[in-house]
C-alpha cells in the first residue's frame, strides 16, 4: 500500500468531518449554553433550595431525611438492604467489617415494564415482596425476624425514619394510585402477606430512605467529610448534608424539627424537579421529550440531563433535522450507543469496526444490509456531534446544581466534599470531563474535593450502614438488627 491510498481514508474522513460539522453545528447551536447564563440559573437554584429548605411554596422539595446520626466508619455487624432503583430492584446481605465491608450475597433484577404504569400500585409492591422473601427463605431460612434498611429512589415526603409519604412518581413510573400513601405501610403490607405467619421469617422495614441519603451515608464510612451526594444515572438527584438551624430553616419548619435541632441531617434536594422557563435552554426538542413523557410537565431538570431522556433528546434532534438519519438508525440509539459514540475522540475508518460491531448486536442487522442501509462514516459522525452536543449540555446544567447545592450549605470552599454515583456519571468520560471543568469554572477556578467509587452500590450499603448506626440518642445497636451468621445457608 502507498503512502497515498493509506492516507485516502483519512482524508475522507475528515472531509466529511468538516462538511457534517458544519451542516450540523449551525442547527445545534442551541444547546450550548455560555457561563453567563450558568451563572443566572444558578442564582434561581440556589433561591429554589433555600426557599424548599424553609418549607415554603415555589422551591425545591428538600425533603429532610430525619437522620442525625452519621456513620462512625467502624461499625460492624451483618445487615438486609434493599433498593427499588430505576431500573433494577436489588438486595443484599451486606456485612461490615472494621473499615471494611463485603456483600456477602447480592442480587438484582430489572423492574418489569408492565408493573410501572396502570391503576394499582400493588403489582410493583408484590413484586418486591416476593423476590426479597424468596431471597431471605433461600439465605437466612432460620431467622426469626429480620430487620431491612429500605432504599426508595422516587420523592417522598418522609414523617419518621419508617414512614414515608410518596409525593409523585419519576423516571417512567406512573402509579397514582400510591401518591399520598406510604411507602413502608404499602411494602410491609405486601411482605407480610408472604411472611410472619406460622413462625415463618418475618422481614420488618425499620429504616426507609433515599438513594441520595443511602450515597452520603455510604460514602462518609470512606470519607466523613462529605457534604453533597450527586446521582447521575437513570435519574438525577443530590443529597445535601446541613445543619438545622433557625436560620436555614425558618420558623415553621423549626417548630416541627424536635430532636433534629442543631443537628447535622442529610436533605433530598430532589434537584430533578427543578425548573425556570425563562432562564433555562429549553429548545424545541426538549419539549417534545417533555409532552412525550408519562409525567409531562414534572421533573423538567431531570428530563434535560439525565439518562432515562438522554437518548430521546438525541432521536429528536435527528427526526426533525436528519430525517434520513433516523430512519436508518433510530432503533439503535441507546444510552450505551450514544456513550460509546461521544466518547470517540475522532471517528476514524479504524475506528468504524467497533461501531459497526455495536451495530450488529441490536436491531440494526435486521434490516437487509443492501448498500444503502449501511452504516457510514458520514451519519456515525453526525451522530457522534449530535450526542456530544447533548451530552455537554447535560454535563454542564448538572455542574449548577452541584455548585448550587454546595453554596447553599454555607460551608467554606475548602470543606467542599462531593461524591458520585450513576451510569452516566460512570460510562460517559465526555459528560465527567466537562461537568468537572465546568464545576469549576463556576466556583472561580476552584475544585471541590470529588470522591468516587465504581463498585460500591452506595443504595445497599448505605442502608446497611443506617442499620448498624445507633440513633440519635447514642443508644447502643439493637442487637436484633443483626442476622446472625450462622444462620446462612450459603
Ligand atoms: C429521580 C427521583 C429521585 C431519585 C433520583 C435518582 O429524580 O425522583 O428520588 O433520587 O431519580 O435516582
Amino acid at each position: 500500500m502507498n503512502l497515498l491510498q493509506s492516507l485516502l481514508p483519512i482524508i475522507t474522513c475528515l472531509m466529511h468531518g468538516m462538511a457534517c460539522t458544519r451542516e450540523s453545528s449551525n442547527k445545534l447551536a442551541c444547546l450550548d449554553v455560555s457561563i453567563h447564563q450558568l451563572e443566572q440559573v444558578k442564582l434561581e437554584c440556589i433561591r429554589q433550595m433555600q426557599v424548599g429548605l424553609k418549607g415554603e411554596a415555589g422551591g425545591l422539595p428538600m425533603f429532610p431525611s430525619y437522620i442525625t446520626h452519621f456513620p462512625s466508619q467502624h461499625e460492624q455487624g451483618t445487615f438486609l438492604s434493599a433498593d427499588l432503583g430505576g431500573t433494577y430492584f436489588r438486595v443484599a446481605i451486606v456485612s461490615l467489617e472494621e473499615e471494611d465491608y463485603k456483600f456477602i450475597k447480592r442480587f438484582s433484577i430489572p423492574i418489569p415494564e408492565q408493573i410501572k404504569t396502570g391503576l394499582s400500585h400493588e403489582k410493583l409492591f408484590d413484586f418486591m415482596a416476593e423476590e426479597l422473601v424468596q431471597f431471605v427463605l433461600k439465605y437466612c431460612p432460620q431467622s426469626k425476624e429480620i430487620k431491612l434498611a429500605f432504599t426508595f429512589s422516587y420523592p417522598f415526603l418522609q414523617k419518621r425514619l419508617d414512614k414515608g409519604i410518596i409525593t409523585s412518581w419519576s423516571k417512567g413510573i406512573d402509579l397514582p394510585s400510591a401518591i399520598g400513601l406510604d411507602v413502608v405501610e404499602l411494602y410491609q403490607h405486601s411482605l407480610d402477606k408472604r411472611t410472619g405467619s406460622d413462625g415463618k421469617t418475618r422481614i420488618k422495614i425499620v429504616a426507609l430512605m433515599n438513594d441520595t441519603v443511602a450515597q452520603v451515608l455510604a460514602y462518609k464510612r470512606i470519607n466523613k467529610n462529605i457534604l453533597l451526594s450527586c446521582i447521575f444515572g437513570t435519574g438525577t438527584n443530590g443529597g445535601l448534608v446541613v445543619t438545622v438551624d433557625k436560620e436555614t430553616f425558618g420558623p415553621v419548619q423549626w417548630d416541627s424539627f424536635g430532636s433534629m435541632k442543631d443537628k447535622q441531617t442529610i436533605i433530598n434536594t430532589e434537584w430533578g424537579s427543578f425548573f425556570n422557563p425563562t432562564l433555562l435552554p429549553i429548545t424545541e426538542y426538549d419539549e417534545r421529550v417533555d409532552r412525550k413523557s408519562n409525567n409531562p410537565g414534572k421533573q423538567r431538570f431531570e428530563k434535560l440531563i439525565s439518562g432515562f431522556y438522554i437518548s430521546e433528546i438525541v432521536k429528536e434532534i435527528l427526526k426533525s433535522d436528519f430525517s434520513d438519519i433516523y430512519s436508518k438508525y433510530s432503533s439503535v440509539i441507546t444510552n450505551e450507543f450514544i456513550s460509546l459514540i461521544a466518547n470517540e475522540e475522532h471517528l476514524s475508518p479504524s475506528q468504524m469496526p467497533t461501531i459497526m460491531d455495536h451495530l450488529s448486536k441490536e436491531s440494526f442487522t435486521t434490516e437487509p444490509r443492501n448498500g444503502k442501509n449501511n452504516p457510514t462514516i458520514k451519519d456515525m459522525l453526525i451522530i457522534q456531534q449530535i450526542s456530544q452536543s447533548v451530552l455537554r449540555r447535560c454535563a454542564r446544567l448538572s455542574a449548577v446544581l452541584i455548585v448550587s447545592g454546595l453554596e447553599v450549605t454555607k460551608r467554606k470552599r475548602e470543606e467542599y466534599v462531593v461524591s458520585f454515583d450513576g451510569a452516566l456519571y460512570q460510562n460517559s468520560p465526555i459528560f465527567q470531563r466537562v461537568l468537572h471543568q465546568t464545576v469549576q469554572e463556576l466556583l472561580n477556578g476552584f475544585m471541590p474535593t470529588v470522591v468516587y467509587r465504581s463498585d460500591l452500590h452506595c443504595t445497599l450499603l448505605g442502608g446497611a450502614v443506617l442499620l448498624a448506626s445507633p440513633d440519635e440518642k447514642d443508644s447502643p445497636i439493637d442487637e436484633s438488627t443483626f442476622i446472625n451468621k450462622n444462620e446462612f445457608s450459603c
